[in-house]
């Protein structure tokens, strides 16, 4: 089990420079965890602290932790499983802030994120890798995992009865009719993670399939228009939005952009164009505030329809600084030291 890391809240722009290798490294930890817990000493102690970990990440920058969680996870080198667990955690972590849910609640939340599938971790890697069809023995395995997954936990002495409910029932589905505020916490919890967790999984790039666009993954969840119907998926789109940080665009100009930061008006980010129509770079990337008018984005970009080597250190010291320079991003910027 690597060590915990010192985290320091960003004092100067450089600082920035270390969360790249912050997120790195919180996720080969909790790919060692999700791998081998039962060698784990002190499991619920050290859940807790990897979600401290992640809410320090997320406080010194949303922004930058999104951009650095999808560009990380549609590149990642450590198994899909701790991949997805990450994003998934971290989602619902924003997503409690959003829906200001109670602490015990969202604790409860992110916590299950970070462990919903640790029941069959090994074989969600191999599924991430596999080009055929689940076998039969497979797909058994994968029908009880939700409940192979709380009794590990529950033998992990996880004893928050919220949590490995959540957990035990992570694939049910939940009436999206009913308000949240109306449902129970278990059910409340569990609608906001199925969410999350397909939007993460259509995200990601599968040996089975490249992995889409953000925009297709959230219209594949809640149909072609988003609306206030599920106020979950609503919530999503508004928070994080259609083109999240660290996904690619094409700009109505022929550009293809990175989203480097959200701004103040919802799905209107700022974006760093790379390429021209024509598929060169451009010499330096050219900023772009799509919320004040032209270049619009046309459409986001799956990750594989994109090759390009991307300097992240670079990226997300740009985009912090066009945040510190413009006032419509600026109110966005959060962490001590940030401005
Ligand atoms: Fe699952």
């Amino acid at each position: 089990m690597s060590a915990h890391p010192a985290i320091h809240h960003p004092h100067s722009e450089g600082e920035y420079e270390d969360l790249l290798s912050l997120w790195s490294d919180l996720e080969s930890a909790l790919s060692v965890l999700l791998a081998r817990p039962l060698q784990v000493q002190d499991f619920p102690g050290k859940v807790r602290q990897f979600d401290t970990w992640l809410q320090d990440l997320v406080a010194h920058d949303i922004d930058a932790a999104l951009y650095l969680m999808f560009q990380h996870a549609s590149t990642s080198t450590v198994g899909y499983s701790a991949s997805h667990a990450l994003v998934c955690g971290t989602l619902c972590h924003i997503m409690a802030l959003e829906l200001r849910l109670p602490q015990r609640e969202r604790d409860s939340l992110v916590r299950a994120a970070l462990t919903m599938n640790i029941g069959m971790t090994a074989l969600q890697d191999e599924l991430a890798e596999q080009r055929e069809r689940p076998t039969a023995a497979q797909q058994e395995a994968i029908k009880s995992h939700p409940e192979e997954s709380m009794l590990l936990l529950e033998r992990l002495f996880i004893s928050d009865a919220l949590w490995l409910d959540v957990v035990g029932q992570h694939h049910a589905s939940i009436t999206e009719r009913v308000p949240l505020a109306g449902q129970d916490p278990e059910d409340r919890l569990t609608r906001i993670l199925g969410t999350i967790d397909r939007y993460a999984a259509m995200i990601s790039p599968r040996k089975s399939r490249a992995g889409r666009s953000a925009t297709d993954s959230v219209r594949a969840i809640v149909g072609q228009e988003v609306d206030q119907r599920d106020e979950v998926s609503y919530t999503l789109v508004r928070s994080i939005g259609l083109c999240p940080p660290g996904t690619f665009v094409k700009l109505e100009n022929g550009d293809t952009a990175i989203v480097l930061r959200r701004s103040e008006k919802a799905n209107h980010p700022l974006v760093a164009s790379l390429l021209d129509r024509s598929g060169s770079h451009h010499v330096q990337p050219t900023l772009y505030q799509t919320a004040s008018g032209k270049p619009r984005i046309q459409s986001a970009l799956a990750r594989s329809a994109v090759s390009l080597e991307l300097n992240h250190r670079t990226m997300v010291r740009l985009g912090l600084y066009a945040a510190q320079h413009s006032a419509g991003l600026r109110g966005l910027v959060t962490g001590p030291g940030a401005l």
